[in-house]
């Protein structure tokens, strides 16, 4: 894991608003009395979402929101790769770059997201996208593939990517999910076995 370090430009302060500040009330409810540390991923992460990133002031808020020593939320924020400690582009780019998308094409994909976006970790002039590699995000079966924001596109190419990237810019629907026409995770072609109803019924248990 490379090392992560809070972005040297950061914002005065941080406070959950007021609809937050309620949601993170309920997390720590959950939590026995003395516990409420336990709720810090929870806590941290929805600061991220308010806030587009997570930067040090509410690391700090969260601390203080659960009576822990700043040190130890520092260390939970910057362990997780999921909380960005820097900017992020409107559409985040997580690219798996872990063994099978990588034997499936990962380092075309890489080359694409240079060529419109910039280099990894950097966001884009027009504040739209941005991209970080990261590792195996339980997809493996579709590789290569990557996250943007909260959805997987799957079976890409450089071509299904460029026109993604391109789509999501220009602020055009995009379709989530396999780029190559099968459907989820079923083989490419189609189905190979248990064609038949017969057959089929039996697998169900008839
Ligand atoms: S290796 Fe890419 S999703 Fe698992």
């Amino acid at each position: 894991m490379s090392v992560r370090r809070l972005d040297p430009n950061q914002p005065e302060s941080f406070e959950f608003t007021p609809e937050n500040l309620e949601w993170a009330k309920g997390q720590m409810a959950k939590y026995p009395e003395r516990k409420q540390g336990s709720a810090i991923i929870s806590l941290l992460w929805r600061a991220q979402r308010q806030h587009g990133w997570l930067p040090e002031p509410a690391i700090r808020y969260v601390a203080d929101m659960l009576d822990m020593d700043y040190i130890r939320a520092l260390e939970v924020a910057t362990f997780y790769t999921m909380f960005n400690l820097s900017p992020v582009g409107d559409h985040f780019v997580q690219l798996c770059g872990t063994t099978p998308c990588w034997l499936n094409g990962a380092d075309d994909l890489k080359q694409v997201c240079r060529k419109h976006i910039g280099e990894e970790g950097e966001v884009s002039e027009d504040g739209k996208l941005s991209w970080l590699e990261v590792e195996c995000l339980g997809a493996c079966v579709n590789a290569p593939m990557v996250q943007i924001n909260d959805d997987f596109y799957e079976d890409l190419d450089a071509e299904t990517l460029e026109r993604i990237l391109s789509d999501l810019r220009a602020g055009k629907d995009v379709k989530p999910g396999p780029q190559n026409g099968r459907r989820s995770s079923e083989p490419a072609g189609g189905p190979t076995t248990l064609k038949d109803s017969v057959s089929a019924g039996k697998a169900g248990g008839e």
